[in-house]
């Protein structure tokens, strides 16, 4: 096995994997039109819905591109051309679906919060109500990245659920990292990449559909192409195959991370994501900052931290100065608030966070910050 040199990555994705994981991709050349590889396809596809708790009455339609592909593929493919989409946007990626459906010309109502603040419920349902029968889907964030919020699923797809919409949950840095029931939570459209809390490879996002909501969007008539939800479904069901090249050794990689995800069990991998939080959390306290999301509405995986107020603060000589000692970490600017932010999430382990720790003292002891 192939040991490479161990980074530890406290950007929000693609996230820290396993040696494993890497050498998964080590493999004889293969066409992906073969059998074998076909049911490496499928074993995958089925063990994505598994994660989700979808084996029911859900798919899982995979697709070459990163996270934004899967969203973009979702409200491209499953909102009809009558009909609108509520986003609830907090943050970038609630943003970002509105870009999208601008884009390709699909309508949507927008309900937009601060950026930092939770989704107010009671807001929400005004726009429900006042759009009722205008609006066939809603769209969130559940963990929106931006800042590490946690939206409330199972609120939204109650209220959902009272309007008679359709949901679409952009999951990307949450999927594999909590638990996450699209059968319980009546989730119809789950959104995810193999790079983030499943501890994969970039390359693959997937979407996890419940299968008769997907399969009704053949009355819709196609605004894209690659990125068609039901063609690239019903290309696989047909012939164990992607529709267009898939990217081999990624999913050879998600095979394994799956594989691995499972052997730690998904209980187990929040657990270790959360007892991470925790150990950061008081350290980085007790050294006098503060965050910027409310313990309450924080999902644990992702902290945006204010940056300091002293004059020799500069984030990129902080990045330079943790990132020569194998730790790398992201900035983050939330309107005029200047945030740096620390994810929780890969292959990475709390002994990673104490040493990591240890090292970001030292630079603001350096500095002279604290
Ligand atoms: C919540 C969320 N949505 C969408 C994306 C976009 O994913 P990608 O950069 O893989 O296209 C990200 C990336 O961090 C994300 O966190």
């Amino acid at each position: 096995m192939i040991q490479t040199k161990r980074n530890i990555l406290l950007n929000p994705g693609p996230a820290t994997t396993t040696d494993t994981v890497k050498n998964a991709m080590v493999v004889p050349d293969i066409c992906p039109r073969e059998l074998e590889f076909g049911e490496l396809t499928l074993s995958v596809r089925n063990d994505l819905i598994k994660a989700a708790y979808g084996e029911k009455n859900h798919t899982c339609v995979m697709l070459t591109s990163s996270g934004t592909g899967g969203v973009e593929a979702c409200l491209t493919s499953v909102v009809p051309h009558n009909k609108k989409v509520l986003i609830l946007n907090n943050g970038a990626y609630g943003e970002r679906m509105q870009k999208i459906c601008d884009a390709y010309n699909v309508g949507h109502i927008d309900y937009n919060q601060k950026w930092g603040l939770a989704l107010d419920l009671k807001e929400v349902e005004k726009f429900f109500k006042a759009h009722q029968g205008e609006i066939s889907h809603v769209a969130f964030i559940h963990h929106e990245t931006t800042v590490g919020i946690l939206n409330p699923m199972s609120a939204i797809s109650t209220l959902a659920q009272k309007y008679r919409v359709e949901t679409i949950v952009d999951a990307m840095s949450s999927f594999a990292g909590m638990m996450i029931d699209v059968e319980k939570d009546n989730i119809h459209y789950l959104v995810s990449s193999s790079n983030k809390c499943i501890q994969g490879m970039a390359g693959i996002s997937f979407v996890i559909a419940n299968l008769k909501s997907l399969l009704k969007t053949k009355e819709i008539k196609a605004r894209n192409f690659y990125f068609n939800l039901l063609e690239n479904h019903l290309y696989l069901e047909k012939n164990k195959q992607f529709l267009f090249t898939p990217p081999v050794q990624t999913l050879y990689a998600l095979r394994q991370a799956i594989t691995e995800y499972f052997e730690e069990g998904p209980e187990q991998r929040f657990a270790r994501y959360s007892s991470m939080y925790e150990i950061m959390k008081k350290r980085v306290l007790e050294l006098g900052f503060t965050f910027l999301v409310e313990e309450k509405d924080h999902a644990k995986l992702l902290t945006a931290i204010m940056d300091p107020k002293s004059p020799n603060y500069s984030f990129n000589e902080m990045h330079d100065f943790l990132f020569e000692r194998g730790f790398t970490i992201y900035p983050g600017k939330v309107g005029d608030v200047n945030t740096f932010r620390l994810s929780n999430i890969g292959a990475i382990y709390p002994q990673d966070i104490e040493d990591f720790l240890k090292v970001f003292e030292e630079y603001l002891r350096v500095k002279k910050i604290i």
